[in-house]
């Protein structure tokens, strides 16, 4: 499947054959590409809590007004970020750049963050949309569906995964094989909608 095919037919599946495992194989594949997705001064806020368990399976599904994607996909990601990650050993992001440029970058990215607490937000969000889309075209590209979620009670949710302090969830994210296909395609907005040349 080349990229444009990928594009093209990832949907939003919401029903799941059920008791199907991803194999660890493609499991590492799926991994592996997210971790490449971009983010701002190379941050990587994404957290993923992969959620094994059935009876937690369960428990997050009732959170989730019962979307049965919850608890029948393969996989199921709560996809959470740390907001304070640009502070948190920042050397990290840059530990295979040169000295030079590590020296240029780090006060660079903590006078770009340090005290613009919306800004942090913002870009942990931000990274979080760049891994997901990774993750569902990667998934699409192995043979699986997907499904992004926000369609749930972020408090309790927070509360059920024990979710750190200066960390906030994402979405969370279904994937597995598909039992129906996805619905048609609700609305796009024509391009003329959505593009503007130089300003508004
Ligand atoms: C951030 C985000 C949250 C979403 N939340 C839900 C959800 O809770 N439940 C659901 O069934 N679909 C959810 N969707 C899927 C959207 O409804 C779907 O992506 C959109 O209608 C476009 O359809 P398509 O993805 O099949 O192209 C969500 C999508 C995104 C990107």
């Amino acid at each position: 499947m080349n990229i444009f095919q990928a594009i093209e037919q990832r949907r939003a599946v919401k029903h799941y054959q059920p008791n199907l495992n991803m194999t660890d194989e493609d499991f590492k594949t799926l991994m592996n590409s997210v971790l490449l997705s971009p983010t701002s001064y190379n941050i990587q806020h994404w957290r993923f809590v992969r959620v094994t368990e059935r009876a937690q399976r369960e428990k997050l599904k009732a959170l989730a007004w019962g979307q049965a994607q919850v608890s029948d996909a393969s996989e199921l990601f709560v996809l959470c970020a740390d907001v304070n990650a640009w502070n948190d050993r920042p050397e990290r992001y840059v530990a295979n750049s040169p000295k030079e440029t590590q020296d240029m970058l780090l006060p660079m990215m903590h006078n770009f963050y340090n005290q613009k607490e919306q800004l942090q937000r913002d870009e942990a969000m931000r990274s979080c949309g760049m891994a997901a889309q990774t993750m569902m075209l990667a998934a699409k590209g192995l043979g699986y569906d997907s499904c992004p979620m926000v369609g749930f009670d972020h408090d309790k949710v927070a509360e059920l995964i024990q979710l750190p302090k200066n960390h906030v969830i994402a979405m969370m994210m279904a994937i597995g094989y598909a039992e129906k296909e996805a619905y048609p395609r609700s609305g796009q907005l024509p391009l003329s909608d959505v593009l503007v040349e130089n300003q508004f």
